[in-house]
């Protein structure tokens, strides 16, 4: 590999410098923000909350436990895990993007999720101690990080002993005609609804994009072994357009 394909990345279908790449993805989050939540519930017909659910209900988090929710955006995952860990407990509801987290923290005061403290936080260098959570989960974050195994090992170092990292993210369908009835509902009719109803055809266009580029589950379940995670397995979802990857510090 040349030294300047060491210095590039993905971003979608493109190849860009790593250092470009954030900026990027900031462009995007900061212009579907607004329409986020409703663009997911139409995206996926409302399913992503059954994913969101099914992969709180693997955290084995208990009342009184820390979670730190990694790209959480507008809160869903945090929501959820609120009631769980309970008010001795500690959920920190962290973004890069200041436009995703000001509308999750909205979103907590609302429902009056008092455990709930957000935090402007980039995966690949986390503003938190060593050993400092019980779990650590990121739902369709992963994809967007530019250095994975960077924040794989930070997600690493702030778990304690013993704690869970739960990774939910798209990935791709293996049965041949649901993966051609995927690709054209992703790359014909998503960055349209996109259009139609957020203004954004792009942003959604990178969305399929990204998914496509995304490693596969034993890539990415080798990945986490190389960050030194332990009994690392994975499940997929609604045959196979999700992953949860769990894995062990
Ligand atoms: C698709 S949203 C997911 C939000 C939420 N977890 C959910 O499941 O609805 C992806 C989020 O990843 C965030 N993100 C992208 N790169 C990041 C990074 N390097 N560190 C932290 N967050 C990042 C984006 O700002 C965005 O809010």
């Amino acid at each position: 590999m040349s030294k300047n394909e060491n210095n590039e990345t993905n971003f979608g279908f493109k190849n860009v410098d790593k250092l470009e790449k954030p900026k990027m993805v900031k462009d995007v989050f900061d212009s579907v923000s607004e329409n986020y939540d409703l663009m997911n519930d139409l995206m996926s017909l409302g399913i992503h909350r059954l994913w969101k659910r099914g992969t709180v209900e693997l955290t084995n988090l208990k009342q009184g436990d820390s979670v730190l929710d990694v790209a959480g955006g507008t809160g869903d995952l945090s929501l959820l895990m609120s009631d769980i860990v309970g008010e001795n407990g500690e959920v920190i509801l962290s973004d890069i993007n200041e436009k995703m987290l000001k509308l999750g923290k909205a979103r907590s005061i609302d429902k009056n999720k008092l455990n709930i403290k957000t935090a402007v936080a980039d995966a690949e260098n986390l503003p938190f101690s060593d050993e400092s959570f019980n779990c650590i989960t990121i739902g369709f974050g992963i994809r967007n990080v530019t250095n994975k195994e960077i924040a794989l090992k930070d997600f690493q170092r702030c778990l304690k002993p013993g704690g869970r990292l739960l990774v939910l993210e798209f990935s791709k369908p293996e049965m041949p005609v649901i993966s051609d009835l995927y690709d054209f509902y992703s790359f014909k009719i998503l960055p349209k609804l996109g259009k139609f109803f957020a203004q954004d055809e792009d942003s959604y266009k990178y969305l399929a994009e990204s998914i496509r580029m995304h490693p596969s589950q034993e890539k990415f379940k080798e990945m986490l072994e190389s960050a030194n995670f332990k009994k690392v397995s994975y499940d997929t979802m609604t045959a196979g357009i999700v992953t949860l990857h769990i894995a062990e510090k």
